[in-house]
């Protein structure tokens, strides 16, 4: 097996760029269960940006704003509004990563930099490079370093109130970026030959359409299978699509959604909704489709498969889906392959913009992307985007590019 050259241990952060970082920390943990955990500004010594680090289980999202409008920070704000800038990864040698990646046409952002800190807990390595749009990787080498996640972080000044109640959000699944018609397989070839990552699954649009619109894309996946990057650009169709809206409203490309994990999809989101994110609305077709196909299988004594009629090494999964009726309340939809099934249902956009928002997943076995629940989910994402004012240049068709 060939040698990886850029070992990724697993997710380290996202850091969102946005506007207001106090009333945004506010939204994370009050709407999603976040836990406000670390805090960087004025207080602990920082000029000119204030940073809320916050966690729920393993994932934790750094929510940063800068305190001047000549700032790196305030330009990226202005141009996509709210957003990732930063899916940072944690290494065991940010040199080494920094060295493979720009050796192999990664454009560097920030050098291997030690980050120290002053009250004695050791320090960061930290380096950066960029990847679609505006969106940046950091690798990040943090054993030399035994504070609160970085230098400068402290514990948050206020806690008073009600605390947030954790949703069951415990990992980070996959973050999905959109790139511009014709870009996918230039992004896919970069995760490719500048990261060492494989292509897991590919949808084009056969697969994934409307009767008006379409999307491609493609999974890509780090050498132990923890991070994974689905890349999406539009596809030829009859009208523009979401991808499109999407590039438009975020000014280019940019990370379209952030899938979370739980454990228990009917409680997380049902206490998500009782603290007011918003899901997209399930459509009863699916349901009385998706029970017509489980039905068959029992009927034709093929339940050893799996949801989409694969076998799951000889053990019945049927049995183990949650109750449809209640999936159908909540709007979770359900896939499956030869590993087991999944439960994945999108919250609605979380920015003024359509441009960001989020999924939550639960696996039980398959470790990837059913096809079924990702035409589900984009045509669920059509029916929003229709019911928005479409300015002109999301007037006409996607034409075939000329290659
Ligand atoms: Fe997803």
């Amino acid at each position: 097996m060939a040698v990886d050259f850029l070992p990724i241990n697993d997710w380290d952060h996202i850091e969102f760029y946005v506007g207001n970082a106090k009333q945004a920390a506010f939204f994370y943990s009050h709407a999603f269960g976040f836990q406000c955990v670390g805090y960087a500004g004025l207080e602990t010594g920082v000029l000119d940006h204030t940073s809320y680090l916050m966690q729920s289980g393993d994932i934790r999202f750094v929510l940063t704003s800068a305190l001047r409008s000549n700032h790196p920070v305030s330009e990226f704000v202005r141009k996509h509004g709210d957003g990732v800038k930063d899916i940072a990864l944690t290494v065991d040698d940010a040199e080494a990563a920094y060295r493979e990646t720009t050796k192999r046409g990664a454009r560097g952002i920030l050098e291997p930099t030690i980050i120290e800190d002053p009250n004695g807990n050791g320090y960061i390595k930290k380096a950066t490079i960029a990847a679609y749009g505006d969106v940046v990787h950091s690798f990040i080498e943090r054993h030399n370093f035994h504070g609160l996640f970085m230098p400068r972080f402290k514990e948050p000044p206020f806690m008073t109130g009600t605390r947030p109640v954790n949703a069951g959000l415990y990992r980070i699944d996959h973050i999905v970026g959109n790139v511009e018609l014709g870009q996918m397989n230039e992004w896919v070839r970069f995760y490719e030959e500048v990261m060492g990552f494989k292509l897991s699954d590919h949808f084009d649009d056969e697969h994934i359409k409307t009767e008006y619109a379409a999307l491609m894309s493609k999974v890509m996946q780090s050498g132990n299978g923890f991070i994974k990057f689905p890349i999406n650009e539009p596809a030829v169709g009859k009208r523009k699509s979401q991808i499109d809206e999407y590039l438009l409203y975020n000014e280019g490309p940019g990370v379209q959604h952030i899938a979370l994990r739980t454990d228990d999809i009917i409680s997380t989101v049902t206490q998500l909704q009782a603290q007011g994110v918003q899901f997209l609305p399930s459509v009863l077709r699916y349901y009385t489709d998706l029970e017509d196909a489980l039905q068959r299988l029992i009927n034709e004594g093929r339940e050893t498969l799996g949801p989409l009629g694969h076998p799951i090494h000889g053990e019945s999964y049927l049995g183990k889906i949650p109750d449809l009726g209640h999936l159908g309340q909540l709007g979770v939809l359900v896939d499956g392959d030869d590993e087991g099934y999944l439960l994945q249902i999108f919250a609605k956009i979380v920015e003024d913009r359509p441009t960001l928002f989020f999924e939550v997943i639960q696996r039980e076995g398959s470790r990837g992307f059913g096809t079924g629940t990702f035409k589900a989910l984009f045509e669920a994402l059509e029916r929003e985007k229709d019911a928005r004012v479409q300015p002109d240049e999301l007037q006409g068709s996607v034409a075939a590019m000329a290659m």
